[in-house]
């Protein structure tokens, strides 16, 4: 068993893979319990401080259900609701939570300030994304691939298509190499992740075993993936005006009918983290649609809502993998 008790998680290459897959053991082991009625709550009395720099949807209501499943308590301090960074440095702040909280989770554009608050708070910190890494979505990533692959974890092979720069990207690489992997960025090159993520990389899987694979060819990157996933081409905080190279230089990397295809698995299965510009449903949907005449950007309606998409199984688990988080460190036991 894995021994987490007291530890920070503010990115994938601060664990073994044998914690990792600890950490996702532990989750499907809670969400067999929740689904049977049998949860025990292991964290009475535990207070927990949700701080959001950034919205959120999945993460803040998996940290909130998940902590109430638990028996502890949440309090959530929005992107406009606290003093961090603004008014008190990011290092007094830490000093203050620590001093009310058990656990506190960040979520901003800064990786710095997510390592500093766990520098100086004295409770377990938890990445809540940020732009370099977005480490409990790998968590629920990798237990959607083992439901829904009958290989072991280093035998399954997934392709990543799309911005690889930024949170999804590095993480989806550096998680795959951890884990000894088939792991393949489909990008073009300046959107490959960062050399000294890729270097990173290389050392996990020399380790690890993993297969690593950047390249700019789609067919190429999908062949024979068990899982094809992708993330928005604009993330959170980027501006506006970069729609316009983003859709010129990302286009060929849209996930379609014909991608999954390429794989020649019929079983390929579609991963995305969400939110994903799909159809038009969104504002932002209408505007592109508007001024480009796209439907739809990363992911085609016809595949997001087809049979091979798990992306709402993907974003069930956050609660599941981030209830292990809490439970590991806060709980002692894994
Ligand atoms: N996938 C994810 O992190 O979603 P939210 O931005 O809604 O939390
Ligand atoms: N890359 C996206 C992920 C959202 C969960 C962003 O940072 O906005």
């Amino acid at each position: 068993a894995i021994d987490l008790a007291g530890r920070s998680f503010l990115k994938e290459l601060d664990f073994t893979a044998a914690e990792f897959r600890g950490l996702v053991e532990l989750a499907a082991g809670l969400k067999a319990a929740k689904k049977a009625g049998t949860e025990q709550p292991r964290l009475g009395g535990r207070n927990i401080a949700l701080v959001f720099e950034k919205t959120s949807t999945r993460t803040r209501c998996a940290f909130e259900v998940a902590a109430a499943d638990q028996g502890a308590r949440t309090t959530y301090l929005d992107p406009a609701g606290s003093q961090i960074g603004h008014k008190e440095s990011v290092k007094d702040t830490a000093r203050v939570l620590g001093r009310m909280f058990d656990g506190i989770q960040y979520r901003g554009d800064s990786q710095a300030a997510v390592e500093a608050l766990a520098a100086h708070a004295g409770v377990p910190v938890y990445n809540g994304l940020t732009d370099d890494w977005h480490p409990t979505q790998m968590l629920a990533d990798v237990l959607t691939m083992t439901e829904h692959s009958a290989l072991p974890v280093e035998r399954i092979a997934f392709a990543y298509l799309g911005d690889a720069r930024f949170n999804m990207g590095n993480s989806y690489l550096v998680t795959g190499a951890l884990l000894g992997m088939d792991v393949r960025i489909v990008a073009p090159k300046a959107y490959w992740p960062a050399a000294s993520v890729v270097d990173r990389a290389r050392d996990l899987a020399a380790a690890s075993g993993a297969r690593i694979l950047l390249t700019e060819d789609v067919a190429e990157g999908v062949a024979r993936a068990d899982f094809v996933a992708t993330d928005v081409w604009v993330s959170m905080g980027e501006p506006k005006e970069v729609w316009d190279e983003r859709i010129t230089a990302l286009a060929p990397y849209a996930v379609t009918m014909e991608v999954l295809r390429a794989t020649g698995n019929p079983d390929v299965k579609f991963l995305h983290c969400l939110p994903a510009f799909h159809d038009l449903g969104t504002a932002v949907g209408r505007e592109i649609h508007a001024r480009h005449g796209l439907e739809s950007l990363e992911v085609t309606d016809e595949v997001f809502e087809s049979a091979h998409s798990v992306v709402f199984d993907e974003a069930e688990n956050r609660l599941h993998t981030i209830k292990a988080v809490l439970v590991a460190t806060l709980a002692g036991a894994a």
